[in-house]
């Protein structure tokens, strides 16, 4: 059986301190901390519920989180700036301004989709990979939104989303979601240094251990992890991690 990092936490406050003790080593540990401003580690960080312990664990030490520059992983079409759906907007409020990060590559969800597409897979090729991944997991295992049957190879995409998703984001209440959306590609996430995957809630236990424990294939997304030659840490619940075998379980 394969072995990863995982730690169980007993509940949303020591979720949120583990994931954020976890960040930190990630982004001091990445290659170019603490240099000149345009090195700054490149850090991709989701939306959802799943994460907002962590926000919070950061938010409480805004002034001390180091420097880094946010790249952001997936985004509605068709928004206009503002609109508050954008997961732009959420991660601005939630963590971005609070932590006065200011190196944002941001995705323009009003832009021509297919010229947004090449400039972020341009804006890659010139500076390289993602240093550390935060990510979230769908029920249907997608990650950022790359649904089941996406490429492993794929690099930054305009994606269909899956109406399970469709309906599990109206449940966020901020509106209608879009049926489409630009997301880093799995080939993206593959080359990251680092990657902290999250998952909170018993809905994710079955996919979490399909996941990681299940066939490697583009039908379950998050199983490219399997493959991930990375470091990979995941942070859960108890609920979330209850399928996982105990052997598996670093306690927290
Ligand atoms: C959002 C994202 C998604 C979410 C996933 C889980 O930026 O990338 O993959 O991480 O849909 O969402 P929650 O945490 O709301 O269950």
């Amino acid at each position: 059986m394969k072995k990863y990092t995982i730690y169980k936490c007993v509940d949303d406050k020591s979720f949120g301190l583990r994931a954020k003790s976890v960040f930190l080593n990630a982004v001091y540990g990445a290659r170019f901390y603490p240099e000149a401003p345009e090195d700054l580690p490149r850090v991709v960080l989701p939306t959802g519920n799943t994460p907002l312990p962590f926000y919070s664990a950061l938010r409480d030490m805004a002034d001390d989180v180091p420097r880094f520059e946010y790249c952001q992983l997936d985004e509605y079409i068709g928004l206009s700036d503002g609109d508050e759906r954008l997961f732009s907007e959420w991660l601005k409020h939630e963590v971005l301004d609070p932590l006065k990060i200011t190196n944002r590559m941001i995705f323009n969800s009003a832009a021509d989709p297919h010229s947004e597409v090449e400039r972020i897979r341009d804006w890659y090729k010139e500076k390289g990979k993602i240093d550390v991944a935060v990510l979230g997991i769908g029920e249907n295992g997608h990650v950022g939104f790359n649904e089941p049957k996406s490429q492993f190879h794929a690099r930054a995409n305009i994606t269909n989303l899956a109406q399970s998703t469709i309906s599990s984001n109206e449940a966020y209440g901020k509106g209608a979601i879009p049926k489409q959306a630009i997301t880093l590609g799995i080939g993206d996430l593959m080359c990251a240094d680092e990657t902290i995957l999250l998952v909170r809630g018993e809905k994710k236990a079955d996919i979490l251990m399909q996941a990681l424990f299940g066939a490697v294939t583009e039908d379950v997304p998050a199983s490219y992890l399997q493959d991930y030659q990375g470091r990979l840490t995941i942070v859960g619940d108890a609920s979330a991690l209850s399928k996982i075998p105990k052997s598996q379980l670093l306690h927290h």
